[in-house]
């Protein structure tokens, strides 16, 4: 039995809205048949896009078959037929449009960070829980292959104790002053439009340290702006109001630590553009996006410190990788499937706004760290579910 289910998507002309909510996550899911529920439906999801830019929604919905579009929000928001509401805006516009939809009664998915202060987070959070409507916040990295090789790892008990987590995430993002254009948006780089790695980067690794490895009791972070002027889409210099580097340390439940350096502003020599190492009494794994690797303490070499001679062990050698072991999909839509199957079956959603207010959360606490030059403790905030 097939049932539509209306998705208003807001923000496709955008890159994550169109490369990976609408392309690789709502077409795909289209093109599989819809989302099986448990009592045997389908939801099949039939989106309506929605922006500023006639011509360029039109392009769009052409590329793709001709799906249904529109440059006015309140008008598909009043529509009754459409039930989902969807934002992959820029982070400063989410509150105001969302709001808009928690107050017409639509279920309500957003990229994250949910918003720009832990304030409007929260008020997100209550009004959606208010209207009794579902709610979900991407939290992508979690279905990452590398992630949930890692998971898999955990829930075997192969790290004994964890006592340490080390991520590296970042790569280069080009200026844009001398030939090679900047891979990024430029309101990324301006504190005045949200911009900013730390808003950016700490929403992921609070999700990413609360569902693998327990929460987040404490941070302290330094942030930077190693570069002061880029050039922007337009050919035009502009002056770097946000932080392109953030240098944390978390503590976390059970006394685990972890560092994470997020940076847009560094080379690759890694084997991904994030990595994430796990040192525990038994072993150890480094996660990438796709790659996990393995060494346990039985193969851990014993390195002797003697700069004098040259190295005698080779250190990548005496790691394992984790299989595959079965097909691992787009991680953004393996999250969609989940989010539109609690919708169907009104049921609860683990990445709610709750797990989105805490992301914008330890970012704000992050940057209240560096400013104070000072470790701050995260105070708890909502329920959690599941
Ligand atoms: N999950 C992830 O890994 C991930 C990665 C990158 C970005 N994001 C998040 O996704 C969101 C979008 O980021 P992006 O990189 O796709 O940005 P983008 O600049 O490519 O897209 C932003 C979208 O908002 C629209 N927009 C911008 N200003 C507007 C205005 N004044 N009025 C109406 N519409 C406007 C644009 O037309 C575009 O559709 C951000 O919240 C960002 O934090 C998430």
């Amino acid at each position: 039995m097939e049932e539509r289910i209306g998705i208003i998507m807001n923000g496709v002309t955008g890159r994550m809205g169109l490369n990976q909510h609408l392309m690789r996550s709502i077409l795909r899911i289209r093109e599989e048949g819809g989302v099986r529920l448990q009592d045997g439906r389908r939801l099949m999801p039939d989106p309506i896009l929605v922006g500023r830019n006639a011509e360029k929604l039109q392009e769009i919905s052409q590329r793709f078959g001709g799906l249904r579009w529109s440059t006015d929000l309140e008008a598909c928001l009043a529509d009754e037929r459409d039930s989902v509401y969807f934002d992959s805006g820029t982070t400063g516009m989410r509150e105001g449009n969302v709001m808009l939809a928690i107050s017409k009664g639509k279920h309500v998915y957003c990229e994250k960070p949910l918003s720009v202060s832990t304030e409007s987070a929260v008020r997100l959070a209550e009004a959606a829980d208010a209207a009794g409507v579902s709610h979900g916040v991407v939290q992508d990295k979690l279905f990452l292959p590398g992630m949930r090789k890692l998971r898999r790892l955990i829930d075997a008990g192969f790290f004994g104790k964890i006592l340490s987590v080390r991520g590296e995430f970042g790569y280069w993002v080009f200026e844009g002053d001398w030939g090679i254009p900047a891979q990024r948006p430029s309101w990324n780089y301006r504190k005045e439009e949200d911009g900013g790695i730390i808003l950016d980067m700490f929403a992921h690794w609070r999700y990413v340290l609360d569902h693998t490895f327990g929460s987040v009791e404490a941070v302290s972070c330094m942030g930077a702006t190693h570069i002061p002027r880029r050039v922007d889409e337009g050919g035009k210099t502009y002056e770097c109001t946000a932080d392109d580097a953030a240098y944390g340390t978390f503590l976390l439940e059970g006394g685990i630590v972890a560092q994470f350096n997020s940076s847009w502003v560094t080379r690759v020599y890694r084997d991904e553009l994030f990595t994430m190492q796990v040192d525990g009494t038994e072993g150890s794994a480094v996660a990438g996006l796709r790659e996990c690797k393995v060494q346990h303490r039985a193969n851990t070499p014993r390195p002797v410190w003697n700069p004098d001679v040259p190295n005698p062990i080779r250190f990548r050698d005496g790691w394992a990788e984790v299989p595959d072991n079965m097909e691992f999909d787009n991680a953004f839509k393996v999250e969609w499937e989940m989010y539109l199957r609690a919708v169907g079956e009104k049921a609860a959603f683990r990445h709610d706004f709750w797990d989105g207010a805490r992301g914008v959360q330890l970012a704000d606490l992050a940057l209240q760290s560096w400013s104070q030059r000072r470790w701050i403790d995260v105070p708890g905030l909502g329920k959690r579910r599941g």
